[in-house]
């Protein structure tokens, strides 16, 4: 399958030995400290030629440190890593997640009806659909207020607890379409195992009218586990104990129809999915039901639309015109040939506030890995710490390290040319934050020099201090309006993107290993804490802690 290697039993060329790569790092030198100046100089048609269009989205990437020959190397590196091909077994349904032995499917959630997606020799999207008309049922009960609770009353809020990719997606995507729901109902989203979020969430809501969603694909996750049953204790309580009240307040999302059945969820009450479907790939799946209540089954449908649309773009797109592709490679260039640690995403909307928070499990759950497929430690660097809040605020924060700090991060900016009609007579402020949003991107590629500072009159000895290098490359997504169909074509280019440059890193981008050590060792110290049980193996730091913790708790 690779085109590094024609044996399957030989084991394939390491990214960073190969000639392409190689042929990238003597291009980074050759380049030198070029800057963005000096290449639009040389080349104005960048601007209009570093653009793609993907569904609703226009993607400007002329502000990068690159040129053609930059681009046709990045290319020809994806195609010695075989993208392509690693690509095409992820739609087939082949188990490219190795170390789980799992295919990875996301892209079936969204499949239309009449598609055929198969793994292990059975067709998956009738199972899909079959589970979005489950949903989409349910969803229109709780609406309309069909679905009652214990006591006959309509539910007014619900509370979706789940932790990871079974919060992160539908708390997003409800910040996100929060102008497409229903607003009499309420939405809470609880993760947090520290009880105050639980708290927080249920103090001021009647258990009556309270309908919690139950979202763990392995139903074994501790904090949703000790989340969930806590929430029931709140809810028997406040209904006179009456256990048959779980069945009208409680549902489950999940792959494990035994473990929901194991804590008094009926499985009537369940929508299911697949060991497919990765926990930060899956709030397309049965995880989005908290997000169907809220914005109605068709603007979930018209989500999924955009989602499948990134997705056949793609699959089928030139490399030179693959939105993707070329968002990986840009990564890749920083990453492997810029020495950029970080990537940062800036949203110019409110909405989505939770955006980059999300991408954060996508991105570094995905690729922040340090051992290729094979299990051979790897000689490059791999995912990049990803971050960002949304603009303006951050330019008032922490903004004055990308103009003028030491570090090269590259950084996309998401606007919209449209308010959203729900603003009304705030919407006229859109113009000022689409200006900064334009700003921003012109003074971080271009800067300022001592010149231009100096013909402001400014004092020498001010000059350093106001001058703006410049350099900073951004790449900016631009898009009509923030619809349930354009946040779906979001989420589904950054799921491509990850994709990419998990292939040309060799690494399993499907797996997340690093996240068990942790949970292991929590469950042996918790012992140690209430009943000041031993802990054997544990470090001489961590013991006085935990002894420390003891004595200011009293015990
Ligand atoms: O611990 C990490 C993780 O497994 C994530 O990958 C996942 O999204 C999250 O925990 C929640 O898992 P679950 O949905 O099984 O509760």
């Amino acid at each position: 399958m690779s085109g590094t290697t024609a044996d399957p039993n030989e084991r394939p060329v390491r990214p960073d030995r190969l000639p392409q790569w190689e042929a990238l790092g003597e291009h980074r030198e050759q380049l030198g400290g070029v800057s963005l100046r000096e290449l639009f100089d040389a080349d104005p048609s960048r601007a209009t030629r570093y653009g793609v269009d993907v569904g609703d989205l226009h993607i400007d990437y002329s502000k990068h440190l690159i040129t053609d020959e930059t681009l046709e190397l990045l290319r020809a590196l994806a195609e010695v890593r075989d993208v392509a091909g690693l690509r095409e077994a992820m739609f087939r349904g082949e188990k490219i997640n190795a170390t789980e032995d799992r295919a990875v499917l996301h892209t079936a959630l969204r499949a239309p009806a009449d598609a055929v997606v198969e793994v292990d020799g059975h067709n998956v999207v009738p199972d899909v659909h079959a589970v979005l008309e489950k949903m989409a049922g349910f969803a229109d009960r709780v609406r309309s207020g069909a679905w009652t609770g214990h006591t006959g009353k309509r539910i007014r809020t619900v509370v979706n607890i789940g932790i990871g990719g079974s919060d992160l997606g539908p708390a997003m995507a409800y910040e996100v379409l929060k102008p497409y729901t229903a607003r009499e109902l309420g939405f809470r989203f609880v993760s947090n195992v520290d009880g105050a979020d639980l708290h927080e969430a249920v103090r001021d809501l009647d258990p009556a009218e309270t309908l919690f969603i139950i979202a763990s694909k392995t139903f074994t996750t501790i904090e949703t586990i000790t989340n969930a049953t806590a929430a029931r204790r709140w809810l028997l309580a406040g209904l006179g104990g009456d256990d048959a009240a779980v069945a009208k307040h409680f549902v489950a999302l999940s792959t494990n129809a035994e473990k929901v059945s194991g804590f008094g969820i009926d499985t009537d009450n369940m929508f299911g999915f697949w060991d497919w479907v990765g926990g930060r790939y899956s709030f397309d799946s049965a995880i989005g039901l908290s997000l169907m209540i809220a914005i109605g089954p068709a603007r979930f449908r018209e989500m999924l639309d955009g989602f499948q649309l990134v997705d056949e773009h793609f699959r089928t797109a030139p490399p030179e015109a693959n939105a993707p592709l070329l968002m990986g490679l840009l990564g890749v260039w920083y990453g492997n040939f810029h020495d950029a640690q970080s990537h940062a995403v800036l949203p110019y909307s409110h909405y989505l506030s939770r955006f980059t928070a999300y991408l954060q499990q996508l991105d570094m759950e995905s690729n922040g890995k340090s051992v290729d497929r094979q299990g051979e430690p790897v000689d490059w660097q791999t995912g990049p710490v990803v971050w960002g809040t949304p603009g303006t605020n951050g330019q008032h924060a922490y903004y004055q390290l990308l103009h003028q700090g030491t570090k090269l991060i590259p950084a996309d900016f998401i606007g919209f040319a449209e308010p959203l009609a729900e603003l009304g007579e705030f919407a006229d402020q859109h113009d000022l934050l689409m200006a900064n949003f334009f700003a921003q991107t012109q003074a971080l590629a271009f800067g300022k020099t001592p010149d231009e500072v100096r013909a402001e009159g400014v004092a020498e000895e001010l000059v350093p201090h106001k001058t703006f290098r410049g350099n900073h490359p951004t790449t900016t997504v631009l898009a009509t309006s923030l619809t349930p169909s354009v946040l779906g074509q979001l989420v589904a280019l950054y799921e491509h993107k990850v994709f990419v440059q998990g292939a040309i890193w060799d690494i399993d981008s499907f797996d997340q290993w690093g996240v068990e050590l942790g949970k292991v060792l929590a469950k042996r110290i918790e012992p140690a804490l209430s009943e000041g049980a031993d802990v054997p193996g544990l470090d001489p730091s961590t013991t006085a802690l935990v002894a420390r913790y003891r004595e200011l708790r009293g015990r």
